[in-house]
């Protein structure tokens, strides 16, 4: 099972490092071919092989993936729904293109695996916001959103039409400290961590009462590596499972760095996220992941809040 060379596209965002990191430690560092347009992140510095590559230049992604011998592939370009909406098109071209080009390089040169990863921004102000179902009613009103929905039934699609094996989660906001988040709309809820630490207030650019479904990174990390290495009889959906983990509010999180900052501050002025988030659900049911292939999650908010002031106080210190 471990004899596959996986490539990353968009290996340097907040995701993809954490997951190239991962994967080199399960596939062995040199199996693991880590790409991006950006200069290399400084913690892949050192842990594996790494070419500067656009996720949008197909003829350069085909020449590599023949001269790497390469198996599967985890596209994790993209632009999100904050970015997104700043510049419509250009979110649909990379989004879309990028995908496109995965699913029939992976046809032509009959990869074992595709990774891509969908959004809870899948939803839209018309779904059911409290537990949404993984199948439900969707219709996004962000061009992120719009665009990872068309991605999941192109997935779908190609799965059903031509039997690639390719795999997907609906990720809710991602916590992380070692990496940057990358212009969402729950981003907030990272900045948080800093902002607390280094002067003891925040300015949230969502509402009080703003609930979303949120994750630590450890936790997406293994939830997708676990996903990918199921038996494919076990991958019922082949558009994205919905995964969760816990749900909070601006409020909520506040008050669990309270606990550590006892003089922490928070202040609300919300901006044009607050509309992309109250379109998306407060909670997600994920019992299909967990039936599925046995999704699991270990992180609430208050062991999450604990991990990431220890590791951000360490980090700010080292720098
Ligand atoms: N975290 C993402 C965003 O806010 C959701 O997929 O755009």
């Amino acid at each position: 099972m471990k004899n596959e060379k996986i490539l990353i596209l968009g290996a340097c965002g907040q995701i993809g490092v954490e997951l190239t990191l991962a994967l080199r430690q399960t596939y062995g560092n040199d199996n693991v071919i880590a790409t991006d347009i950006r200069e290399e992140h400084p913690l892949l510095h050192g842990t594996g092989p790494y070419v500067v590559l656009n996720a949008m230049d197909a003829a350069a992604t085909h020449e590599l993936i023949k001269k790497e011998a390469i198996t599967q592939i985890y596209l994790l370009a993209a632009l999100l729904s904050a970015t997104g909406e700043k510049d419509p098109k250009r979110a649909w071209d990379i989004n879309m293109q990028s995908l496109l080009q995965v699913l029939d390089l992976g046809v032509q040169e009959k990869l074992h695996k595709i990774y891509w990863p969908s959004s809870i921004a899948v939803f839209g102000p018309t779904t059911p916001r409290d537990n949404t179902p993984q199948q439900t009613i969707v219709e996004p009103r962000t061009v992120y959103g719009i665009s990872k929905y068309a991605g999941e039934l192109w997935c779908q699609y190609y799965n059903q039409r031509w039997g690639l094996d390719v795999r997907s989660l609906r990720y809710p906001g991602l916590i992380s400290w070692k990496s940057e988040p990358g212009g969402g709309t729950t981003d907030y809820a990272v900045e948080i961590y800093h902002e607390a630490l280094k002067n003891g207030s925040y300015t949230s650019f969502l509402s009080e009462n703003t609930y979303l479904p949120m994750m630590y990174m450890d936790d997406a990390i293994r939830g997708t590596i676990e996903l990918m290495e199921a038996p494919a009889d076990k991958i019922k959906s082949r558009m994205a499972y919905n995964i969760s983990a816990m749900s909070f509010s601006p409020k909520e999180i506040a008050a669990a760095i309270k606990y550590h900052i006892p003089d922490f501050r928070m202040d609300y002025a919300p901006d044009f996220r607050q509309q992309i988030a109250d379109g998306w659900p407060k909670s997600i049911d994920d019992r299909a992941a967990r039936g599925d292939w046995g999704w699991q999650h270990e992180f609430d908010l208050n062991r999450m809040t604990n991990e990431m002031l220890k590791h951000l106080k360490e980090k700010m210190q080292l720098a």
